[in-house]
């Protein structure tokens, strides 16, 4: 947001028309028009990226030497699970020694690699030491878990998209009981209930699942045990967000009932997630009649085959997966990508080229995530200006917004006559946003004076969370607790002074909208000038907040075409970078462009970057409560997570922005501003 911009209202539509004409430079000016949005991928994980599932496989640490084997794994999935490397017998091996070397290998490299992680797993009475399964005193295994739980969650805390926090605690066979176990014997089955709560506090943002196998056969005994314990935990509020069904099948496949097993769990308001899927031999059509029962399953979230090739599974004997012994695709491989909604490289068109040699496939690559074509619904104004007796304020501005410890946390800019300062509320549900207490942070040691567009994450190497925010320099506060708004440290700032490139392209303009994102190796800052430059800076994530240095034009255009606040993201399940701009239409009236990259340093490929074909302007959002905005202006995606990779979903966007009466005029500074929320009607999935 640009808060020392003088233009009155009208005066800015009148340049905005002037530079329309100059809007549009080469090669920025319009998505891919027509790209289909269901356009097929050749890999598995791109192609189910499409329906916004994921389609992952175990993995084992002491195959990664292996070139087949990682040159499958890094083209074919984009979820991994540790085969063995997070039990607790490779974590905990005696009371209270973790070694974490194996499971982090996994982890980093998937990491590195955009690759989601699921955890597995926290509780199970298998590859279980000694030492624990001894324990007879109560309290002593009800602490021993407890820690083990909280420290295992903790050491991955914000990169596991979800955790089997107890695994096969039902018995087999027709008692629909919990199994005997040391945990069952010495707790009781409340330990089931003990161990979730444990996990919820220990890494709130990751999906905490029930895993077991012999349960996708609804009528069955174990399947009916575990349906009611679920149904128990939703109905007693203890927390529990997903069912894995591990699906070790025999030759034949899933049962008959498999889609209804999936959907009746569904029904009772959990994910269900496909966790160990292998098949003896593998045959095509119990793979697709498998695939299929997920993709009629809407909350059916994504698919992990328990290996990669025939010789990496536990059942080697068995053939039992969709690569064989060289690494080949076998039948199987063709029925999956299929059933996705993929296209197998046998039955992909090569059209000759001229000269004989034939084109190389069209699908070649993986598929985009994202469409390259959005429609959006928007709410009325949520969030208005909640002046006191000290704060006169006249608009609410440049939201930022994290889902953490199942509330949105959400700050934004305040502007009053006297300026701009900073504020913060939070609650559970956007119907309870306008009740929310604002909380002014010019009482904390961020202090007064001009603080304006926080942009908000979780350092997780730190543990600490960020706020990121212009005050004339690019600056940050940090805080331990995101929901303590006196927490945050005084500012500091991430230069010296501003880069001279900066200096040499600003002009007129102003150094706004501070915006950091990191990979697993670097993290950058971008930044604004109000004069057509979006700039880049980047420092690695061991220096971070240090360093930042080699500031580049990462894009440009003219002045109005790439104004300000940027937002950059991470898409979930692919290895997409998504950019948004804010642009003044030729209307005068705020909206955003957006652009894709495969690397945060490369350069932007524009998506939905033109008026006509914009990612969300006046004219291609709806207003079911009435349209109380024409500008779709600065704000923030809502994020599958809250770290500092800042990944969002692929599907089912939303969009926290501000916006305020079309017929307001006058002081920049006093401009009703409100804050209202976007959300994606045309997504796929
Ligand atoms: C298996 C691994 O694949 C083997 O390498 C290991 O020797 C035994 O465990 N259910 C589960 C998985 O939850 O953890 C198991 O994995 C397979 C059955």
């Amino acid at each position: 947001m640009n808060p020392l911009k003088r233009l009155g209202r009208r005066r800015a539509s009148v340049l905005a028309l002037l530079a329309a004409a100059a809007l549009v430079t080469p090669g920025t000016a319009n998505g891919a028009p027509g790209t289909p949005d269901d356009v097929k991928a050749s890999t598995l994980g791109a192609q189910a990226a499409q329906s916004g599932r994921y389609f992952g496989t175990a993995v084992a640490a002491g195959r990664l030497g292996d070139g087949t084997y990682t040159g499958i794994l890094d083209r074919e999935f984009n979820s991994v699970t540790p085969e063995n490397e997070m039990k607790w017998d490779a974590t905990e091996r005696s009371r209270g020694q973790f070694t974490f070397g194996p499971a982090d290998q996994i982890a980093n490299r998937a990491q590195a690699r955009g690759q989601r992680l699921r955890g597995h797993t926290l509780v199970w009475h298998s590859q279980l030491p000694g030492w624990v399964s001894s324990i007879r005193d109560a309290n002593t295994l009800r602490s021993v878990m407890n820690n083990h739980i909280t420290t295992v969650m903790n050491r991955y805390k914000g990169r596991i998209h979800s955790w089997d926090v107890v695994n096969e605690a039902f018995a087999d066979g027709g008692s629909g009981q919990l199994r005997s176990s040391v945990f069952r014997d010495v707790l009781g089955n409340g330990f089931i209930e003990q161990a979730f709560r444990t996990a919820r506090s220990a890494d709130p943002a990751a999906k905490l699942c029930y895993n077991d196998y012999n349960i996708e056969n609804w009528s069955d005994a174990k399947t009916q045990g575990v349906y009611r314990m679920v149904r128990d935990f939703k109905a007693r509020g203890v927390p529990i967000d997903c069912v894995g069904l591990q699906a070790h099948f025999g030759t034949g496949g899933p049962p008959a009932s498999f889609q209804t097993t999936l959907s009746s769990f569904a029904a009772l308001g959990v994910d269900v997630q496909i966790t160990e899927l292998d098949i003896a031999q593998a045959s095509p059509t119990a793979y697709a009649n498998t695939v299929r029962a997920c993709m009629n399953v809407a909350r059916c979230t994504g698919i992990t085959v328990w290996g990669i090739r025939d010789s990496d599974s536990w059942r080697a004997s068995e053939n039992p997966l969709l690569f064989d012994r060289g690494g080949n695709k076998k039948s199987a491989y063709n029925a999956v990508l299929t059933t996705l909604g993929g296209t197998p490289a046998a039955a992909r068109s090569t059209p000759a080229a001229p000269g004989g040699k034939p084109a190389a496939p069209r699908n070649a690559v993986n598929a985009a995530a994202l469409p390259s074509r959005y429609s959006w619904s928007s709410s009325g104004p949520l969030i208005s200006p909640k002046p006191d007796s000290t704060h006169n304020i006249a608009g609410i501005k440049d939201p930022t917004v994290v889902h953490y410890n199942g509330k949105y946390h959400v700050f934004a800019s305040v502007a009053s006559s006297s300026g701009y300062n900073l504020a913060y509320l939070n609650f559970s549900d956007w119907s309870q946003a306008g009740s929310a207490t604002h909380h002014y942070l010019d009482r904390s040691a961020i202090g007064r004076g001009y603080r304006a567009a926080p942009q908000v994450f979780y350092y997780a190497p730190q543990r600490l969370w960020y706020l990121v925010y212009q005050t004339g320099n690019a600056s940050y506060s940090t805080n331990p607790d995101i929901s303590n708004p006196n927490g945050w440290s005084a500012p500091r700032h991430f230069y010296s002074s501003m880069p001279d490139i900066i200096k040499q392209n600003i002009g007129n303009g102003h150094w706004v909208d501070m915006w950091v994102i990191c990979d697993s190796a670097n993290c950058y800052l971008f930044s604004s000038d109000d004069n057509g430059h979006l700039y880049r800076s980047q420092t690695t994530v061991g220096q971070f907040p240090n360093g930042f240095t080699n500031t580049v034009i990462a894009a440009q255009d003219s002045k109005y075409a790439l104004f300000e606040a940027s937002n950059v993201y991470k898409v979930q399940g692919s290895n997409q970078y998504l950019l948004l701009v804010e642009a003044i239409g030729s209307d005068g009236r705020r909206y955003f462009r957006s652009w894709t990259t495969s690397s945060l340093a490369g350069s932007w490929t524009p998506l939905a970057a033109s008026e006509s074909n914009p990612f969300a302007r006046a004219n291609n959002v709806t207003f079911p409560s009435g349209s109380w905005t024409r500008d779709i202006s600065h704000g923030e995606m809502i994020r599958a997570g809250y770290d500092q990779t800042l990944t969002i979903p692929s599907c089912r966007l939303q969009y926290v922005y501000q916006g305020m009466n079309p017929n307001a005029g006058g002081d920049y500074n006093l401009l009703p501003w409100r804050l209202g929320l976007l959300t994606q009607t045309n997504s796929t999935c």
